[in-house]
């Protein structure tokens, strides 16, 4: 089995003048000098997800899931995918609905795969979003991961795309590396023995 796993950075927010694309550049950055990863970065911002879903739950339906057609290179990115950064800002103490709306729309493809997590925002840095994305992911039988980067008030905290903290490139090379081990347990896994539904 190839040993380079295939890690999908998500751009959680879709805002005008956002931060988002700024923060993914620098984790996917920091994913390549890692090594253990094929980068694939997917910016929500380029596809058009429609709030209201079929009548029927993507739960129930799996493969034959009703997506519109401009949903399919996103549901392809992450069905391909080993493993997941998901980036995303605080919006009044949770994540933006342009990420919850990317997930609803799946199922299967976060299933039994780890997910990290990339936040910032104001003075809470995104804990609160953090918190919420962990909750719904247990959901979908996706296994978040414990270490996450937190990076409150980016504003004055980051210059010229980069953190001003010396440590923070430390400390996502331990997230990658702990990403990447469990993107290989799962991967194994997985082939090993289909996940019980
Ligand atoms: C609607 C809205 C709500 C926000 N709520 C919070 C919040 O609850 N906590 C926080 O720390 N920052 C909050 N912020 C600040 C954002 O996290 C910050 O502006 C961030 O840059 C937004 O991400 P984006 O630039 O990628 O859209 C909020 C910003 C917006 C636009």
């Amino acid at each position: 089995m190839d040993s380079t796993h295939k890690l999908v950075i998500i751009v959680g927010s879709v805002r005008e003048g956002r931060f988002g694309p700024v923060a993914a550049a620098w984790v996917a950055e920091q994913a390549r000098r890692h090594s253990g990863f094929d980068v694939d970065v997917v910016d929500l911002a380029a596809f058009d997800i429609p709030l209201a879903l079929p009548a029927v739950s993507p739960k129930a339906a799996g493969a034959d899931y009703p997506r519109p057609a401009g949903l399919a290179r996103l549901t392809e990115a992450l069905a391909g995918a080993d493993a997941f950064i998901m980036v995303t800002p605080e919006y009044n103490h949770s994540y933006p609905a342009s990420l919850k709306a990317a997930i609803d729309w799946h199922f299967t493809q976060w299933t039994a795969k780890p997910v990290a997590f990339v936040s910032y925002g104001g003075a809470a840095g995104g804990r609160h979003a953090v918190l919420h994305l962990e909750n719904v992911l247990t959901e979908l039988q996706a296994v978040t991961i414990r270490d996450g980067l937190v990076f409150p008030n980016h504003f004055s905290t980051w210059r010229e795309g980069r953190p001003l903290d010396p440590d923070a490139s430390r400390y996502a090379q331990a997230l990658l590396g702990r990403l990447a081990w469990w993107a290989g347990a799962l991967r194994s896994a997985r082939a090993a023995v289909p996940y019980p539904v």
